[in-house]
């Protein structure tokens, strides 16, 4: 464990600073995380929803599941944390925030230049066509179907299996190739690649600050590990 003095200085002398931020961020807002104690996948199997084989199989059942979580975080607003990471954005000189979340709250709270990896729960894709487009209506019959080729239509998330949105993550790549300072916030590190992100900025030289809850596989091995709720402790990071 380190101290707050540590990752303050780090990120008061970083002039290069990426971000990944994973569910934690927004466990405060009220959003479950995946894993842990309240895990959202400790109530559902993955493998049922968050696959395109069942998708293939039910796609009313799994939309009726991500149309759930859509209306539950419509109900939820961004943080402390959310807000914390604008004002570093605003303060550093090169700045990219990596999530792994697709709930959309780094959004909503401000931020400039998120790269989501993992996808937008707000976003919809046809699988006929291929057209996406912002889709934020809650109340839709389900599945949806495309307005422009009446195909099946999608929730724009990366599902188990699949490989993530190629440009996206080419730019988080170089993000994290640059940076001086990696801020790692509220992810288990377990799903890769995005855990991956952590050991490309070790391997450049990079310096590693983790802000979590609980320690994670990676907190022996960063420069600096803070535990704590993201809500409380990134405030304090803000110069
Ligand atoms: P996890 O649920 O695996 O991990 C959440 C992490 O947040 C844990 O390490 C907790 O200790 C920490 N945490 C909980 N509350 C916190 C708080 N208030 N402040 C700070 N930390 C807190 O979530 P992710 O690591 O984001 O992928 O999961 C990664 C990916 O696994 C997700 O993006 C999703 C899932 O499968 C896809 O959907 C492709």
């Amino acid at each position: 464990m380190s101290s707050i003095d540590d990752a303050r200085r780090l990120v008061a002398e970083a002039s290069s600073i990426a971000v990944l931020t994973g569910a934690g961020i927004s466990a405060e807002s009220g959003i479950p995380t995946f894993r842990g104690a309240g895990g959202m996948w400790g109530n559902f199997r993955a493998e049922d929803l968050a696959t395109t084989e069942a998708f293939a199989r039910d796609p009313k059942f799994v939309w009726e599941w991500y149309q759930s979580r859509r209306v539950e975080i419509a109900r939820c607003e961004p943080n402390a944390g959310h807000r914390a990471l604008v004002a570093i954005e605003e303060q550093a000189d090169e700045f990219t925030l990596i999530t792994q979340n697709v709930d959309g709250l780094h959004d909503r709270a401000g931020s400039k230049r998120v790269l989501k990896i993992h996808g937008d729960i707000w976003m919809t894709r046809c699988l006929g066509c291929g057209y996406q487009r912002i889709n934020r209506d809650l109340e839709m019959e389900l599945p949806p179907k495309c307005g422009e080729c009446s195909g099946m239509v999608r929730p724009g998330v990366v599902w188990f299996g699949e490989t993530l949105p190629r440009i996206v993550w080419e730019e988080a790549e170089r993000a994290v190739n640059r940076c001086d300072l990696l801020l790692v916030v509220g992810t288990s590190a377990q799903v890769y690649p995005a855990a991956g992100l952590i050991d490309l900025a070790r391997h450049v030289g990079a310096s590693v600050l983790e802000v979590n809850l609980d320690a994670t596989a990676y907190s022996n091995a960063v420069d600096c590990s803070v535990r704590g709720k993201a809500a409380e402790v990134l405030p304090l990071l803000v110069a």
